[in-house]
């Protein structure tokens, strides 16, 4: 079998894949230190944000947007990050208050993704946050697909209400995370390998209810026998 070099899970990803599967089973997050110039600019930027309306997304509501926060105002959103780490934690060392700092400027690309969720909709909260997090995922694999390293961090700075404010969001959004991106400069260790049993299986029939919950347990004192689908 022919491989190229991409690989995932620590297997290389077979060349005869299509390139977008290739591409989907060999991402991976960069962190922002393995980061550099030049990050994506205005038309990749705007293909990974097309690539995500591009989500599933009952109703076409995008439930979501992005905010970017230009590489001129890193500096100002790091001394938010730094003011925010001390209103948590107001005895953190100055180490760490710089690296609240710098979470803000290490990557050349930053941009804050926030969950919208709409409402006078019949669409379910939880599916809008699968939408957004669909949308998230396209945004991750189309920065990848166009040659950059990224990664989403959310960290508790994330529910501080003053940081949100500050960055414009409404008090029915949350601040999900910031997406760093740029090139890499340090190429990360090949995913790690999940056993797919772990999320996949097959259904095998009508399931046995646990007792507790069938309808039919609180009989279950007397001599009454309990319907198979309910035995354990
Ligand atoms: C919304 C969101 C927030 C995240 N926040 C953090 C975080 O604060 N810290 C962290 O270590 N990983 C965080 N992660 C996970 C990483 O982005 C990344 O997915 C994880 O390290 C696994 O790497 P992989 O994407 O290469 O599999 C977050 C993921 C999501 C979707």
């Amino acid at each position: 079998m022919s491989t190229d070099e991409a690989t995932a899970g620590g297997h290389a990803v077979p060349a005869d894949r299509p390139a977008a599967l290739r591409a989907l089973l060999a991402r991976r997050s960069v962190a922002p230190r393995r980061l550099g110039p030049p990050g994506p600019d205005a038309r990749a930027l705007a293909q990974a944000v097309r690539a995500a309306l591009r989500g599933p997304d009952h109703g076409k509501l995008a439930p979501w947007r992005l905010i970017d926060i230009e590489a001129a105002r890193h500096g100002e959103l790091g001394e938010l990050f730094a003011e925010e780490k001390l209103r948590r934690d107001p005895l953190a060392s100055s180490a760490d208050v710089a690296r609240a700092r710098e979470h803000a400027t290490r990557a050349p690309t930053l941009l804050a993704f926030v969950v919208s969720p709409r409402s006078g909709t019949t669409v379910p909260a939880q599916e809008q946050w699968l939408a957004a997090g669909a949308a998230l995922g396209n945004v991750l694999n189309a920065l990848d697909a166009l040659g950059f390293g990224a990664i989403v961090l959310s960290g508790d700075r994330c529910a501080d209400p003053v940081l949100k404010r500050a960055l414009g969001l409404h008090d029915s959004e949350v601040l999900a995370g910031f997406i760093s991106a740029g090139t890499v400069v340090q190429v990360p260790a090949s995913a790690r390998d999940q056993p797919l049993d772990r999320v996949w299986s097959t259904w095998g029939g009508v399931h046995p209810l646990e007792p507790a919950s069938c309808p039919h347990a609180d009989a279950a004192s007397g001599p009454v026998t309990l319907p198979a689908r309910c035995a354990r």
